[in-house]
């Protein structure tokens, strides 16, 4: 038997692998705080009911000591998790000594040197968890919605996004890449297939060194045939409200670990607000904020924006010069791109980059130009736009900042088990 499922089987006695996480004792009653990973329960232990050793063995046991235990399931109506175990039998497998975490309060450091242990407390279950459903809710809107999952490489030639933030590795005599997105070859997936996604690692060696920044980090990347900016959009509202609404149902125990706001989640409902980036100029100005148009916004600027809307916003028509080179210019305004991001409420910022893509041959050829790439390296690639061109969109997810959002975390870092940031590798 696992905790989660003690009630199905009250009355039975039942034994199960587990750690102890507290021991109170008033004299004649020992009361064990068990968790299994699947849930916690309380063991309860009268002096006159069990025997001598196992009692004993009881008062030794401490904090994160691992044992099983044997015992006859009750109903508890009072208690967390609605069961509690009338404790007959025990077995140690260790008493732990020492275990650095303690009840008190830690530094963040101290916690991220021990993330290891720090997995184990329930706020860090309860995030994992809630990854796990983002995860397999991702995973159900594009299953359910005739887009096939393809995984793009992880050691790359060249870059998809910029040549500073690579990663460089030795790929035998040749130099190679970790790959920052997945998306031109997901766009060669898309002409194959139709509507693809990717689900994988990403990697930045970007010198940020902020709360919604990681070395490492998983994206989601969709791209879809046939599908200009406008559908891009909506089908990225109803995806991240999909999204919402699966943890919503599946995870109210986790989010109230988390004293998560449950009213701003269940906000997330199509349609999201747009604006063009020249409404936010405007807006910023407003507020304050003055930006030059054509510069890039930055956290803050995103956050004010942001402020303004209950639910997730899209910003659109950004300047061609801040934005990828594959982007599709507006056929009414060429010096903006079909283009969104999309920025999560409450300052979590931007959580997915979309656009439109360019799918005239003359025209990535002169991008191509302008961008000192070399036509060889991505031969493959303009391969594209000569053999059977066609429309087509797409986006990327991160995922950590959406976990980060969704649980209402104050940093990236407890978004993953074991987050890479610009000064930590370890463990
Ligand atoms: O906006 P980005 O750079 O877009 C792309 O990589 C496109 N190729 C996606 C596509 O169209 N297929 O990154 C997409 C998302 C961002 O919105 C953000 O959520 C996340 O990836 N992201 C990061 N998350 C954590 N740490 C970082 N350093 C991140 N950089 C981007
Ligand atoms: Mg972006």
């Amino acid at each position: 038997m696992t905790i989660s499922e003690a009630g199905a089987h009250v009355g039975q006695s039942v034994t199960f692998g587990c750690w102890l996480t507290r021991r109170r004792s008033s004299g004649k009653i020992q009361f064990l705080q068990l968790r299994d990973g699947t849930g916690f329960i309380q063991g309860v232990l009268t002096k006159e009911e069990v025997s001598e050793e196992v009692w004993d063995h009881a008062g030794r046991l401490t904090q994160e000591s691992s044992l099983y235990v044997t015992g006859i399931v009750r109903e508890d109506p009072r208690g967390k998790s609605g069961y509690e175990l009338a404790v007959t039998g025990l077995e140690i497998i260790q008493i732990t000594q020492d275990y650095p975490i303690t009840p008190k309060e830690h530094g963040v450091d101290f916690l991220m040197d021990h993330r290891h242990l720090w997995l184990r407390a329930p706020r860090q279950r309860a995030i994992m968890r809630i990854r796990a459903r983002i995860i397999s809710a991702v995973q159900q809107f594009f299953d359910e919605n005739g887009f096939t999952l393809v995984d793009p490489p992880i050691l790359t030639p060249s870059s998809a996004e910029g040549t500073t933030e690579l990663f460089h590795i030795k790929y035998f005599d040749e130099d190679a890449y970790l790959t920052q997105s997945g998306q031109l070859y997901m766009e060669a997936a898309a002409m194959a297939l139709g509507k693809v996604y990717s689900f994988g690692p990403t990697f930045r060696a970007e010198k940020s060194k902020t709360r919604r920044h990681l070395i490492e980090f998983w994206m989601i990347e969709p791209e879809m045939a046939f599908v200009d900016h406008e559908e891009n959009l909506r089908i990225q509202e109803r995806f991240v409200s999909h999204v919402v609404s699966q943890v919503l149902e599946h995870c109210r125990p986790e989010l109230e670990t988390l004293e998560r706001d449950i009213a701003a989640l269940e906000r997330v409902k199509p349609p999201f607000p747009r604006i063009t980036y020249d409404e936010a100029i405007r807006m910023l100005q407003e507020l304050g904020m003055e930006l030059p148009w054509g510069e890039d916004f930055g956290a803050p600027h995103e956050t004010a924006l942001a402020g303004k809307f209950d639910r997730p916003i899209f910003i659109t028509h950004y300047p061609k010069g801040i934005k990828a080179f594959y982007m599709k210019p507006d056929p009414k305004r060429p010096e903006v791109v079909l283009c969104a991001d999309m920025i999560a409420p409450e300052g979590y910022g931007e959580i997915i980059g979309g656009s439109q893509r360019i799918d005239d041959p003359e025209l990535m050829a002169e991008r191509f130009k302008e961008h000192h790439l070399s036509p060889e390296a991505y031969q493959w690639y303009l391969d594209l736009r000569r053999y059977g061109t066609v429309p087509h969109s797409g986006f990327g997810l991160g995922l950590e900042r959406t976990v980060s959002w969704i649980c209402g975390l104050d940093h990236v870092r407890e978004t993953i088990a074991f987050p890479r940031m610009l000064y930590r590798l370890y463990p």
